[in-house]
């Protein structure tokens, strides 16, 4: 079976693009075995302080923060990190092509109920700046650490799927996703109800009524909470994410942040096949203008999208 460095050879020439990507693959390798012993460890709870997301911090945002820092300080072709959990942005190498964007604990809510949880990140060329589109994505990835440690990665082509072995070697578990057309399955926080728009309640209110979609499908609502779980389902087979602007996280512009959770997922979710929006215009074509910037999140199953894009426009 293909391995990663095989199939980084086949998607790139760049060879510090490849060590750029092999190095966030480490850090979840070591990410993943923390998280194995964390409720051991008595890991799984609050860190006892606040990131500039106004978030408590749990202790394993840290530390995952600290094992991504490690293993960037490590190659020089990193030149600058911004971290869900760091205020700024750091220098790490001045001679760095590489800037990274990362989430270094997705779902971290869930870690004391064993959900799965993911690290999810972002490359870009330095020589771009800190605030350029997700259209500008040189590559971008997660790894999901639950029953199997996955690592879903997207350079230019296809999204593909690698599976951490038990010696430690990234083994090639899907060639390229694709996530089908259209779906029965829709995640979104249904406790958020009473702070939706108008096109979320009706799109969701016709997709409960099965009026429209895949004949005779039956809408089931899955949520996990956890932003890499429910994506991972969704590349897997099919289905839509919606974080869309309500009238609670309007002020701040949405839940999710641009640079290290919607676009690098947009890029995954469009590799496969699938569409990404926030309701007026495409995720990956957002002009960021902050490195913690917050965008309402709608992506998946082209045909649903669509259906949710329709919303939009006559609302
Ligand atoms: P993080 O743990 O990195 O702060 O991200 C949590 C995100 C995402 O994983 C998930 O989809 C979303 O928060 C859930 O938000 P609510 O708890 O507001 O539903
Ligand atoms: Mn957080
Ligand atoms: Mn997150
Ligand atoms: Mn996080």
């Amino acid at each position: 079976m293909t391995d990663l460095v095989e199939w980084l050879a086949t998607q790139t020439d760049d060879r510090e693009l490849a060590g750029a990507i092999l190095s966030m693959a480490a850090a979840g390798v070591e990410i993943g075995a923390v998280l194995r012993e964390a409720p051991i460890a008595g890991q799984t709870g609050l860190a006892g302080s606040d990131n500039v997301q106004g978030e408590a911090q749990k202790a394993l945002d840290v530390i995952s923060n600290d094992i991504v820092l490690n293993h960037l300080r490590k190659n020089p072709a990193i030149s600058i990190l911004v971290s869900e959990e760091l205020d700024e942005a750091v220098d790490l190498s001045i001679q760095g092509r590489f800037n990274i964007a990362t989430d270094p604990l997705d779902g971290s809510s869930n870690l004391d109920v064993n959900v799965t949880v993911g690290t999810i990140f972002s490359v870009l060329d330095a020589a771009g700046g800190l605030l350029q589109k997700g259209t500008a994505q040189l590559a971008a990835g997660y790894v999901a650490y639950g029953p199997a440690t996955s690592l879903v990665l997207r350079v230019m082509g296809d999204t593909s799927v690698f599976t951490l072995d038990a010696g430690g070697r990234w083994v090639q578990t899907v060639v390229a996703a694709k996530v089908p057309e259209a779906s029965g399955e829709f995640a979104i926080n249904t406790a958020r109800e009473r702070f939706w728009d108008a096109a979320t309640t009706g799109y969701v209110k016709e997709s409960v009524a099965g009026e429209t979609g895949p004949a005779g499908k039956r809408y089931n609502m899955r949520w996990v909470g956890s932003m890499v779980a429910d994506i991972h389902r969704i590349l897997m087979r099919g289905g839509i994410f919606l974080y869309p602007l309500d009238s609670e996280t309007v002020s701040k512009g949405g839940r999710l942040r641009l640079l290290y959770e919607a676009n690098p997922m947009a890029w995954l979710v469009e590799g496969a096949g699938g569409k990404s929006t926030t309701g007026r215009k495409g995720i990956l074509d957002v002009e960021p203008t902050g490195i913690h910037q917050r965008v309402p999140v709608i992506l998946g199953s082209a045909e649903e999208v669509r259906r949710v894009e329709a919303w939009y426009a006559r609302a």
